[in-house]
Formats: structure tokens, sequence, C-alpha cells
């Protein structure tokens, strides 16, 4: 079944640039033929105040990249500003707040004025041009006020996805050095509220460079509020007037960071900048989703992730959409939740991870049918490999056959969508994210570094030449930026992908060739989660691995040695508190399914510990761990296996 071509629907109606598989092909074509040609038109889309001279220079040896040098704009002011004259009526976000119906629209003057509101409090707190900004909110519109008002006064924000730990909240405040912080009293989230005030006071009671908390009010819960330090946001932005001017900015001047993980040490700031992510993510929201004029925009991602980022603010924004702010569950009250909002705001784009519809497809096709969703036009996915028996669910039930389903590869670094089907357009094979989008150059090597040219291939996937989207630096550490992406390949830059592409030039993502694990289309280093256990006494050793969930996609699995303090504690106990340690030090997601205590780790006789075996044991693949002769203590591995098949608390 994987292998079937799922022919393209005549009746679906075509994107606005892209109406055949000879079409895009055509423009592809002509987009790597000749790129500078083809993003300088591209870039026409946005409003420029002053014209770039220059549209691209890249050296990937160097990892210097810039583009429509010379160029001055700004993101606000693209994404709400210059549709005032023909759309300030219109809505320009939906928000759909945690308790069935209760949605509130919000019009593009609304959304002027707001922002306006919010920059005006950010400059009265001291924020200027380049200064970086902390936002830790929940789904809630200050979310988008708050990077709109940053953008518009040219300062930097880095949002923190608000499910993250205090621990983890502090560390990016830190790296970025933000002085102002951006929360709410609590988070409301599936009926659930989140102590979210409480999380920032614990993450910078340390912190004193951090002189402002504007608090917004998600509930009616009092928190505590340090006087001279913490502020209602509502209070505030009432003395504000709306208008607020906009701060002219180089086409490279950075727009936001966003903390992602790699696979060694602590997490990245990868730093975006405002002309080429803006023409990026507006560029692939059009051409990726079939955008017209009209559609309502559902993405169910969290702003605090790259997809939030691109597709609930800057893309649709800046084309004058109307976008959703979703801030509950796929399953409160129940599993129809998203057939229900789809229906009750019309929404003819919808979003989401694979994670949501594995859990979804659990519940069967009913609370699916409780929805009409007959407004859907287009459905995407993005953030990990989709299974073919999902992908098939997905059009077949959700979509009735009737949709394009849009399988979206990208990361948080690529700023946008670089792989997917155009709807409309490209015939689509279940499990694969088709081909590369328009002026994007996948290619495939193997370990030496060797192209691996024409069909039928697979290794690692790399980048040739820029795009406008991409990642400029990571902050404060450009050594590390070249390192991570561009030492492995030189000359080309490094997705940290597996990917084949099959006989008929479709490109399949395998998932991560690095330490990096991929929960619930999340992204976690294993090095992050293996500091969080070595930092308590119990534990004198970590590996990390990932090993395959139903629903997840994947799960962590920890191999530790305990430390001395852990002596005479059982087992299940040192489970249990390395748990909440690493809950504590990064957040929810990062839970260890298991961690299980061994007394020695199967490693090289060099040190280096063999992970491949650690993830086949994790999966209960006993019989296929390959060759263990190499391993300086070969009989670790009985023990492990012996451990493994114990269950939780089975020391062995
Ligand atoms: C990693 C990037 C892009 C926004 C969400 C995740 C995996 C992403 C797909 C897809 C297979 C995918 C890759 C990538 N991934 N989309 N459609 N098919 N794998 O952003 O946290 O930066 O993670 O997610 O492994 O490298 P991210």
């Amino acid at each position: 079944m994987a292998d079937q071509i799922v022919p393209v629907k005549p009746q679906v109606a075509s994107s606005a640039h892209v109406g055949s598989f000879e079409q895009y092909q055509k423009l592809y074509d002509e987009s790597v033929l000749d790129p500078q040609k083809f993003w300088a038109g591209v870039a026409d889309r946005l409003d420029w105040f002053r014209p770039f001279d220059r549209v691209c220079e890249a050296d990937f040896h160097k990892a210097e990249v810039a583009w429509f040098l010379g160029g001055k704009l700004n993101a606000a002011y693209n994404c709400i500003d210059r549709h005032l004259a023909a759309r300030a009526d219109q809505t320009a976000i939906i928000w759909v707040g945690d308790e069935p119906g209760n949605y509130t629209h919000i019009t593009y003057r609304e959304l002027h004025d707001q922002v306006g509101r919010f920059a005006n409090v950010l400059k009265r707190y001291g924020v200027r041009k380049g200064d970086r900004v902390c936002i830790y909110l929940p789904m809630m519109p200050e979310a988008v006020y708050a990077m709109l008002a940053c953008a518009r006064i040219g300062a930097v924000h880095s949002v923190v996805f608000a499910g993250f730990s205090a621990d983890a909240l502090r560390d990016r405040i830190v790296d970025a050095d933000c002085r102002v912080v951006l929360t709410a009293n609590e988070g409301l989230r599936g009926g659930k509220t989140i102590p979210l005030k409480q999380t920032v006071d614990d993450a910078i009671a340390a912190i004193p460079s951090v002189h402002t908390v504007l608090v917004a009010k998600r509930t009616e819960t009092e928190v505590p509020m340090s006087a001279g330090r913490d502020r209602w946001l509502a209070d505030e932005m009432n003395q504000q007037r709306a208008y607020c001017p906009v701060e002219w900015l180089d086409a490279e001047d950075p727009l936001f960071v966003l903390y992602t993980s790699g696979s060694t040490g602590k997490p990245k700031g990868q730093l975006h900048t405002t002309g080429g992510y803006l023409t990026y993510a507006s560029y692939t929201h059009e051409l990726v989703f079939d955008w017209h004029p009209g559609d309502v925009h559902f993405c169910a991602a969290d702003v605090g992730w790259i997809t939030g980022h691109s597709y609930i603010v800057y893309g649709p924004l800046c084309n004058g959409a109307t976008t959703v702010v979703f801030e509950s569950t796929p399953v409160y009250p129940d599993a129809s939740r998203y057939w229900q909002v789809c229906d009750d705001i019309k929404a003819t784009i919808f979003y989401t991870a694979p994670t949501a519809l594995r859990a979804l497809l659990r519940f069967g096709d009913e609370p699916v049918r409780k929805g009409a969703r007959d407004s859907i036009r287009v459905l995407g996915t993005v953030g990990e490999p989709i299974n073919p028996e999902v992908w098939q669910w997905y059009h077949d039930v959700v979509g009735e056959g009737r949709c394009p389903i849009v399988d979206t590869w990208w990361q948080t670094e690529t700023g946008g969508i670089m792989m997917s089907p155009l709807p409309g357009a490209t015939p689509c094979k279940p499990g694969s994210a088709t081909f590369p989008l328009p002026g994007v150059q996948p290619m495939l090597v193997d370990d030496q570094g060797t192209e691996l040219k024409g069909n039928g291939v697979s290794g690692n996937l790399c980048l040739t030449g820029s795009w406008p989207g991409q990642a400029r630096t990571i902050l404060n550490d450009h050594q590390r930026f070249h390192q991570t992406y561009f030492s492995t390949y030189p000359g080309n830059y490094f997705t940290g992908d597996g990917c084949r592409r099959d006989e008929d030039g479709y490109y399949w993502i395998t998932g991560r060739v690095d330490d990096v694990v991929n929960v619930s289309g999340h992204r976690l280093g294993t090095a992050e989660v293996e500091s969080a256990l070595v930092a308590h006494d119990y534990c004198a050793e970590a590996a990390v691995v990932a090993i395959p969930h139903e629903i997840k996609g994947q799960s962590i699995y920890a191999y530790v040695i305990t430390g001395a303090a852990a002596e005479g504690v059982a087992a299940a106990d040192v489970e249990e508190t390395l748990k909440q340690e690493v809950r504590k030090a990064i957040g929810p997601i990062a839970t260890p399914q298991r961690v299980q205590v061994c007394s020695g780790l199967p490693k090289t006789r060099s040190g280096k510990i063999m992970r491949r075996i650690l993830r086949k044991i994790g999966e209960g693949n006993y019989d296929g761990l390959g060759d263990i002769s190499t391993l300086a203590e070969p009989q670790v591995v009985e023990q492990i296996v012996a451990g493994h098949k114990a269950g939780v608390g089975g020391q062995v």
C-alpha cells in the first residue's frame, strides 16, 4: 500500500500558482536554474520600505547566509498594517478557548490596536531594538500580540513553549539575556490549569537582570505579584495608545530566536532574520496549503514551536489570512473536538501532527463522523513521519476522500516547509513527503559524504544551496552553528535526517540519524535527558535512547548506573525519582517511559556507548543485537536484557 500512488483529485481547487504536476516541475526547474531570479520574484510579495540591492549571499563552507541585502522592512507592518486598507474588518484571529463554544474573533483593526498598545508597553519598560524578550504564554491571543509587538519595535522574541519546566525556562532566559518576560497567571488546557506565573517566579528567582514580568490574566486565580517587577498586562495596555510607529529593520536584522534540541549539549537558540524568514513563511503558506482569500487556516500547533511561528502567526497573517489560535487539546472534552471546531469556525485548511492523529484513530470513526467537516479543503501533517495507515485514515475518514493531504517535512532550522505535495498538483504516496518545494535542493549522501545520485537510494539528507527561510546562526555561538550543520558534509547543510529516494523519485524521511528523539513531534536531545539524569545523586551514568511508541512515535528509554547515594534504594524508587528529575529539568514531554537500572553499559574498548544495542534491547528485540564482540565487557548485554525482561524495578 505504501508505494501506491494516490492520484490527484481534479475536483479540488487548484493552487493559485501550481495547478498540475507538470506546472510544479516547470516551476521547480526554473527555480533551481536561477535561484536569485526566482527568490527575488517571491520576495515581491512583501511590502519593502526600501528595496533590497542583492538577493542572496551564501557560503555553506563558512556557514554565512544573508538574503535580500540592503532591504528594509518590518514583519508586523507586513502582517497587519498593509492589510488595513482592504481587510480592516476581516477576522485576523479566531481564538478557540479551552471550553467548548468559547470563540473570539479579532479583526485586523483590533489586532493592529492591540499590538500597538503592547508594543508601547514594551517600550515603556525599556525594550529597544535588538533586545530579547521571553514569551512564556499559553495559547491566547496575547501570545500573538506579544510576538508582533516585539517585531514592530525590532525586539527579538524568544517564545518558550509553556509546557517547559522552570529549569528549562531559566536556561533559555539566561542564554538569550532576556530582561522582560511575558506570561499569564495560569494556563488552561483540557480543563486543567497550568501555574505559569509560578513557573516564571521559580525560573527567574536567581536572575536579577529580569526587571519586568508582564502578566496576562487567563483565569480568575490570584497569583503573587512582586512589587516593582510584576505588572498586569491589561492594566499596562489600557494606559497606552494604539498607535506605535514601526521600526524599519534591515532584512538581516533578527526577528526571533527559538530553542531546539540537538544531539549534544544545551538547547540551541536558532536565530531567524526578518526578510528571508517572512518571505519564506508567507510563500510556503500560500503554496502548500493552497491558501486563498477567505480561507480559515486552522493550524492546531502551539506558538511555542516553529510550526506555530510560521503557520499560525507569520505565514498566514503576512498573507492577510484568518488564522486560528487553539487553546485546547484534540480530546477535550472528547475526541471529536477538532472536528467540532472545524465545523463551528468553517475551517478550510487543517494542519496537525501525526501523533494527534494516531491518538484519535484509537477512538475510531464515530467521533470524526460527529462533525460534518464539509468546510475542509486541505489537510496537513507535520513533525514526524506519518504511518501509511494513519495517512489513509486521515484521507478516507477525516477527509472523506475529498481532501488532498500535505505531509510537510521541515525543521525549526529551515523556517518553513521544505518538502511537501502541492494540493491539486502532486500525486501522493502515503507516508512520503513527496518532492522538494521550488528553490529547495535535497541531496542524499552516504556516511563518507559521497553523493547518492539517481533514484532508489537511501542515505543522509542534506540541502545544497541556501533558501531564504534558513536559520542564520545559533545565538551567541556561530561556531556551533557551523559545526552542527555545515561541517559533516562540507559545503552542504546537513539536516540530521535519514531519507530514501524511491524508484519514482519520491522522498521518504526515515527519521533522525543523530541522537535526537522525536516524542509526539517534539524534539529532544538524548544528551539533554542524560544530563538531567546524572544531575541527580542517584545516577552515576546514563545512556538514553529512543524506542518506538504507538501514539507518540518515539518514547525515551533510559539506562542508568546508580551512584553511591542510591545504595539500598529499591530500583523502582530510583526509577520514579529519576523520572521526576527529568520532568523537573526539562518538562513532562521528556519524562522517560522507563529508567532501567543496570550494573554496566555496553561500551567499546575506546569507551563509546553502543546505543544501537541499547535501542534494540529497549524495543525488546533481543535477537537482533548484531556483533557484540567488540565490546569491552560483552557480558553486560545479557544483564541488561534480563533487566529489560524483568520490567520496572527489575535490577539484575
Ligand atoms: C524534525 C524537525 C517542522 C516543524 C515541527 C518539527 C522531523 C518534521 C516531518 C515529516 C518526517 C518529519 C524530522 C526533522 N519531521 N516533519 N513530515 N516527516 N519527519 O520541527 O522540532 O525542528 O523537528 O522533525 O526528523 O528533522 P523540529
